[in-house]
């Protein structure tokens, strides 16, 4: 089997595990955190320095990708793996969030979603055929399937057509023609609705996906309603394939949903809130340009071996924002995503130690959360 999940352990008390997901171009631990490089770049990061932060898998985006540099000229390049610089493995995601990102810009139909450019205006025709396509293309060792996101609120119409049309879109995905060195991920769909999102793991997990995607959730409803449904999704997916909550989220919302039985997680939020000069820490995110770290010698946070902690000072991060240096974007990228990837490493080293529920209250008290 080209693709695997290894399940080491299970923690008790929570519902968290920690395994291997075994790919074509290496393991992957859980639980993990992939950074996000949309455009074919973790924003502002060479390879080597994502790498070092000890991220493991990162994520590429079909419909960005697909309008630039364009599926054909990525292949040319020998697929995102070889233009990435990138040997690890690497997760598309479908186009199927941009329905919802988008939605402006977007038709939906039974058939496919329409996008008009955002970059030239050109019509996009994907159909989830057309989605795997691309992805094959591409040269992902993941490719996710083409999901139908609804903003919430939303009707629960809509909620359920929505996901009855995921369901049907991702047996198409699995029926298009494909590569056997590319896992195909579902991804349960159902708003907040419980018997809906049940419903939906049941008959995707009945489908055989190498792994199972929980999507439609930090789309605007409060953190207490992710994990609920994250908590009632999770139990009615297979053990023994790898599950990954989709764009989420802050730090507490990570160990929120290891100890729901999730494995992988995906977000912009280290790289965005680092290029807009906010930093996470434990004890809390720091905002960098806060005229009280003017003379600040200390560093981001003592104990982080990254670049931006070990070689400076707040005081002169801070100066690097006010003065519209590229460097402090880069340096404040580098933390928060080094501080994602401890934050993992501590979740695993806890569940093997059967610690986890401590590891979590922990750090939630130094977050300033109950
Ligand atoms: N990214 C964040 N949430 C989602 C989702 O529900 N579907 C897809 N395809 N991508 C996402
Ligand atoms: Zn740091």
């Amino acid at each position: 089997m080209t693709f695997r999940y290894e399940l080491l352990r299970t923690d008790p008390s929570t519902g968290a595990r920690r395994g291997t997901f075994h790919t074509p171009h290496g393991p992957v631990q859980t639980p993990g955190f992939m950074p996000v490089g949309t455009q074919g770049t973790v924003k502002g990061l060479t390879i080597d320095q994502v790498a070092g932060t000890g991220a493991e898998m990162i994520l590429g985006n079909t419909y960005h990708l697909a309008l630039r540099p364009g599926p054909e000229t990525v292949r040319a390049l020998g697929g995102l793996h070889a233009m990435f610089g990138w040997e690890g493995p690497i997760l598309t995601d479908s186009g199927g969030f941009q329905i919802f990102s988008l939605k402006d810009i977007n038709k939906i139909t039974e058939h496919s979603v329409v996008f008009r450019s955002h970059i030239d205006g050109a019509i996009i025709d994907l159909t989830p055929e057309r989605s795997i396509e691309i992805q094959e293309a591409l040269g992902s060792d993941v490719a996710m399937v083409l999901d139908h996101v609804v903003a919430l609120p939303a009707e629960p119409d809509e909620v359920q057509m929505a996901m009855e049309r995921s369901i049907r879109w991702a047996e198409r995905c699995l029926n298009a023609a494909g590569r056997s060195d590319q896992a195909r991920f579902a991804i349960v769909q159902g708003g907040l609705d419980v018997p809906l999102r049940v419903q939906c793991a049941r008959e995707l997990s009945s489908m055989g996906f190498e792994g199972y995607a929980v999507g439609g959730l930090s789309v605007g409803e409060a953190p207490a309603e992710m994990y609920r449904i994250t908590g009632a999704t999770t139990p009615e997916l297979p053990t023994d394939k790898p599950r990954y909550l989709m764009g989420v989220g802050r730090p507490v919302d990570l160990l929120e949903s290891v100890m729901r039985g999730i494995d992988l997680f995906d977000c912009v939020m280290p790289t965005r809130n680092g290029r807009n000069g906010l930093a996470f820490t434990d004890l809390g995110p720091i905002k960098i340009r806060n005229a009280k770290h003017r003379h600040a010698t200390e560093p981001l946070e003592p104990e982080c071996p990254c670049l931006a902690c070990t070689r400076h000072t707040r005081g002169y991060l801070r100066h690097l924002f006010i003065a519209g240096e590229m460097l402090g974007p880069i340096l404040m990228s580098l933390h928060n995503l080094t501080y994602y990837q401890r934050l993992m490493q501590g979740a695993r080293e806890a569940i093997e130690a059967g610690t986890l529920a401590e590891y979590v209250a922990e750090k939630k008290r130094g977050w300033g959360i109950s």
